[in-house]
């Protein structure tokens, strides 16, 4: 990264996207055409018509292109070892995704030392940021003991992830199959013990085969009472109670949301838990696609995310998932947009992210496109030309 001047602005934008309906032409992106900003000491200072740009130290000229706020990638696994192409390749051969394959990770990811953890973690965070995304949340999940769930969010906040979450209820291990309650005790109790000073977050596997709802409550509530704010891998391969747990425990968001009835989605419009949709998941997986359409329709916030992991969904691309969300799951390019940057933001609680407007931090990526509806018109093109991060250009 390059030293930021203290105050530059970005002229000649076809489009902005401020995701601030108080902007542009007051749509929930706050659009505006022949835009430009100015950042100041790494925030967005300014947006407006580029023929009204304050003066700034330096100026560059978009040339027409697009800036959309950078994206908020509020689901990701990235601490972990080894390699599942096999499980990817037999099932692309007709074999089912199953929670299962997550213990040939925690094998390889126990195995793994801290390097290699960071290594791994690190190239992923920067394929991400290549792809236009400025902000990551990832998760624990793969060590399922107490030494290996906090060494891994060592790693994570050592590597300057920004959002840091607690998965050790992500499956039952091998040496607890024969005792799942002693296992919800031990992540409940000594493990949380060990992890809560690393993390912010703390997120269950509520499902068939992995965590269900009694013991899911048990370590939500108990992560919750050493500060810790919950959120929930809810209804992913099956209709369960992850969704309406996740809404009465108030948790920041609840994820997958793959199979849903009314009474979830009634429970996701009356309460504050954001619908985190994951759709690089049921791609790789060929699965069905979350109804999208019917949350949004029933004014539930919906997020979009990458869930990168290497078991159901190996992509770190929010391109990518935007596309898919659009074709797949009939969202429209300004919906899958702003679920990828202002929906991520709301799924993390920050306000200071997945939007360009005055005061936000100077998060952003232009694309090689005059639109952001480009993300999806064009999908699998690699259209992110430029990403800042708090003002600095990423070299
Ligand atoms: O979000 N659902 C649980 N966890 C991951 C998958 C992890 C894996 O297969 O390794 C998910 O899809
Ligand atoms: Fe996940």
């Amino acid at each position: 990264m390059s030293q930021a001047p203290a105050t530059f602005s970005l002229t000649n934008l076809a489009t902005l996207v401020t995701n601030d309906p108080a902007q542009g032409d007051g749509s929930p992106l706050g659009l505006i055409e022949n835009a430009a900003l100015v950042v100041e000491d790494g925030h967005i200072a300014w947006v407006g018509p580029t023929g009204e740009a304050p003066a700034a130290d330096e100026t560059v000229d978009a040339g027409g292109r697009a800036a959309v706020p950078g994206f908020v990638d509020s689901h990701s696994h990235l601490l972990y070892a080894g390699d599942r192409t096999q499980e990817f390749n037999a099932r692309m051969s007709g074999r089912p995704y199953t929670a299962g394959g997550i213990r040939t990770t925690v094998q390889a990811t126990r195995e793994a030392s801290d390097a290699e953890l960071a290594a791994t973690l690190k190239a992923h965070l920067a394929e991400m940021a290549a792809q236009g995304t400025t902000t990551v949340e990832t998760k624990s999940g793969y060590g399922l003991t107490a030494e290996h769930e906090a060494r891994a969010l060592r790693v994570a906040a050592e590597a300057g992830v920004a959002e840091v979450t607690y998965l050790g209820a992500h499956i039952v291990p091998p040496e607890y199959a024969a005792d799942p309650d002693g296992y919800t005790a031990l992540v409940a109790g000594e493990m949380l013990d060990a992890c809560a000073p690393h993390a912010r977050w703390v997120d269950v596997f509520c499902e068939e085969g992995a965590f269900d709802e009694d013991q899911s409550r048990a370590i939500l509530t108990a992560g919750r009472a050493k500060g810790l704010v919950p959120r929930v891998h809810a209804n992913q391969l099956t209709h369960g109670p992850g969704v309406r747990l996740a809404v009465e425990l108030e948790a920041a968001s609840a994820d997958h949301c793959t199979h849903l009835n009314s009474a979830d989605i009634d429970a996701l419009a009356q309460g504050s838990t954001v619908a985190t949709l994951l759709p690089g998941c049921e791609f790789s997986t060929r699965a069905v696609y979350p109804d999208a359409r019917r949350l949004l329709d029933a004014g539930v916030t919906v997020a979009l995310s990458t869930d990168c992991n290497p078991g159901s969904s190996y992509t770190s691309s929010m391109p990518f998932c935007i596309a898919v969300a659009v074709r797949e799951m009939n969202m429209t390019p300004d919906e899958a947009l702003w679920a990828a940057t202002a929906g991520g933001a709301r799924a993390l609680r920050r306000t200071d992210v997945g939007r360009l407007s005055p005061g936000a931090r100077a998060d952003l990526a232009l694309l090689d496109a005059p639109s952001h509806v480009h993300l999806s018109y064009r999908p699998g093109v690699p259209l992110v030309s430029d990403v800042w991060q708090r003002g600095v250009r990423r070299a």
